[in-house]
């Protein structure tokens, strides 16, 4: 049972539990064909693509593994990405060769994604593809195709399922936006 301390900051509930289970479903059923006779390897960036990551995995009927990678902007608050992206972790794999797929909680600006695609392509993979639990789109700043999306979203600041609130809540079992006259977002 997740703490009830959440209820204070949430505004109302944008995606349910029932709905997650039912669309990471859904993709797990889609990735398992597209890729089917292959391998994976699912690259999860750290920490808001977990709880998607794992329910993802016991959807696919391919053999994959996984690995993780944990990224940083540089001096901006979460809402501003400022087009450049630190590896504060590396993955422990080599990927070269390897179908990738990269597990993201949610492509906003779209820089995260777009200097991480950078980075994993010069580790020449044989393909890599990325799949979002959660997509902005009206918020993206650079051009990025997503092979995979959960939700389409609109531009609200969003938490639970893997995405946080200063670290907490990423336990929720639904995906919530966060009443802004409550909290505001750390910049
Ligand atoms: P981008 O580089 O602007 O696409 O930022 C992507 C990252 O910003 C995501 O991986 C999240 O960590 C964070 N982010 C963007 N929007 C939200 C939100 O609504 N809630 C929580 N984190 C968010
Ligand atoms: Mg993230």
């Amino acid at each position: 049972m997740p703490s009830e301390t959440y209820k204070k900051y949430l505004k109302e509930v944008l995606v349910t539990e029932e709905d997650l289970k039912r669309r990471v479903a859904e993709l797990g059923r889609q990735i398992s064909s597209d890729y089917a006779g292959e391998e994976l390897l699912m690259v999860c960036v750290l920490r808001g693509g977990v709880m998607f990551l794992t329910d993802l995995m016991r959807e696919l009927t391919i053999p994959h593994m996984i690995d993780f990678m944990a990224l940083s902007s540089y001096g901006v608050g979460r809402r501003e990405s400022s087009g450049t992206v630190r590896i504060t972790m590396d993955l422990n794999m080599d990927i070269y060769g390897r179908n990738v797929l990269i597990v993201e909680d949610i492509v906003d600006s779209g820089y995260t994604m777009c200097s991480l695609l950078e980075v994993l392509e010069t580790r020449h993979p044989k393909s890599l593809k990325i799949c979002t639990l959660l997509d902005k789109a009206a918020r993206r700043e650079v051009d990025i195709k997503l092979d995979y999306v959960g939700f389409d979203i609109e531009d609200k600041f969003v938490f639970g399922y893997g995405l946080d609130l200063d670290e907490f809540y990423r336990d929720l079992p639904f995906v919530g936006v966060v009443d802004l006259d409550v909290y505001s977002p750390k910049e």
